[in-house]
C-alpha cells in the first residue's frame, strides 16, 4: 500500500501548484491513497465546500484540517455532511464535522484521524487519550490508519509518534508549515515525521507575503495578511506499508513544478 500525504495547502497558489504537480507524482509513485491537509486551502485560512471539492477533484481521497477548520461558517454544514473530511477529534464534542473517518476503495479501508496538539493550541481533550479512544473505535474497521497530528510543539509531536507507534500506519505532523528532517519508520512500524510542511509559496513567511509578515514583526502593529504566491512548491510524504497495516518506508517529497 502506498499513501501520499500532502502538507497544508495554502490558498489558491497552493491549490494551483498541487494541481500542477500531482499528475506527475501519481504517475511516478502510483499511490493507492492521497490525503491532503486542507486547513488553509480557502484564501490561506480555513476551508470551504468549493476548495474541498477542488482537492477531491484533484484526486484526494480524504482531507484533514486543523486549527482553522471553523474559519468559514458556511462550511459547517459541509463538514457535517462530507464523510471524507476530518477536523481535530479532540475538539469540543458536538462541534461541526467529525474527528476520524474510514474511506474505502477497491475493497481496502483507510482510517484517517485528525488530532490537535494541546501545547500552544486549542484542544478540548488530551490528544493522547483521544488517540486511544479513536483507535479503539477504529479497531477492526480499517486496514491502514493515518494520523494527522496538527500541532505546534515538536516535543508533543515526537511524543505522539511514540504514543501510537505500532498501532497506526503513519503519524504525520502538520501546522508549522515548515518541513522537518526527521522522517523515519519508528521501531514499532509507524511512519513518522514531525512536520510535512506546506504546499504553497516558498518565498513567503509560512504562506503569508514576506513584506507583510516582516512589517508585523518589525512594527508590532496589526498588518493585513495576504497569501503569497512566489515560488510555489509541494511538501508531501510518501509512505509504503504492508498488509499488516505497518509501514516499511517514508520518503519526504519537496517538489517544485
Ligand atoms: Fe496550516
Ligand atoms: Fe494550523
Amino acid at each position: 500500500m502506498k499513501l501520499l500525504f500532502v502538507g497544508d495547502v495554502v490558498g489558491s497558489p497552493g491549490r494551483r501548484v498541487l494541481g500542477d504537480v500531482l499528475p506527475g507524482l501519481r504517475e511516478r509513485h502510483a499511490p493507492d491513497w492521497i490525503v491532503v491537509n486542507g486547513e488553509n486551502s480557502a484564501g490561506g485560512l480555513g476551508i470551504t465546500a468549493k476548495t474541498a471539492r477542488s482537492l477531491f477533484e484533484m484526486g484526494a481521497d480524504a482531507i484533514t484540517l486543523g486549527n482553522h477548520a471553523y474559519r468559514h461558517r458556511e462550511a459547517y454544514g459541509y463538514l457535517d455532511d462530507e464523510p471524507r473530511i476530518v477536523r481535530p477529534g479532540n475538539y469540543v464534542k458536538g462541534n461541526p464535522g467529525r474527528g476520524h473517518t474510514v474511506v474505502e476503495k477497491d475493497g481496502a479501508r483507510l482510517g484517517v484521524v485528525n488530532l490537535s496538539g494541546s501545547v500552544f493550541m486549542k484542544a478540548a481533550r488530551s490528544p493522547f487519550t483521544e488517540a486511544d479512544a479513536i483507535l479503539g473505535e477504529l479497531d477492526g474497521k480499517a486496514d491502514h490508519v493515518l494520523v494527522d497530528f496538527h500541532a505546534e510543539a515538536t516535543s508533543e509531536k515526537v511524543a505522539m509518534g511514540w504514543h501510537v507507534d505500532g498501532r497506526v500506519t503513519a503519524c504525520v505532523g502538520t501546522h508549522t508549515h515548515v518541513p522537518t528532517a526527521d522522517a523515519r519508520v519508528l521501531p514499532g512500524g509507524t511512519a513518522y515525521i514531525s512536520d510535512v510542511g506546506m504546499t504553497g509559496a516558498r518565498d513567503s513567511v509560512i504562506g503569508v507575503r514576506r513584506e507583510q509578515a516582516l512589517e508585523a514583526f518589525r512594527t508590532q502593529m496589526p498588518v493585513r495578511f495576504e497569501t503569497a504566491d512566489e515560488s510555489p512548491w509541494v511538501n508531501a510524504v510518501l509512505i509504503e506499508a504492508g498488509p499488516n497495516g505497518l509501514a516499511s518506508s517514508i520518503e519526504q517529497l519537496l517538489v517544485t513544478p
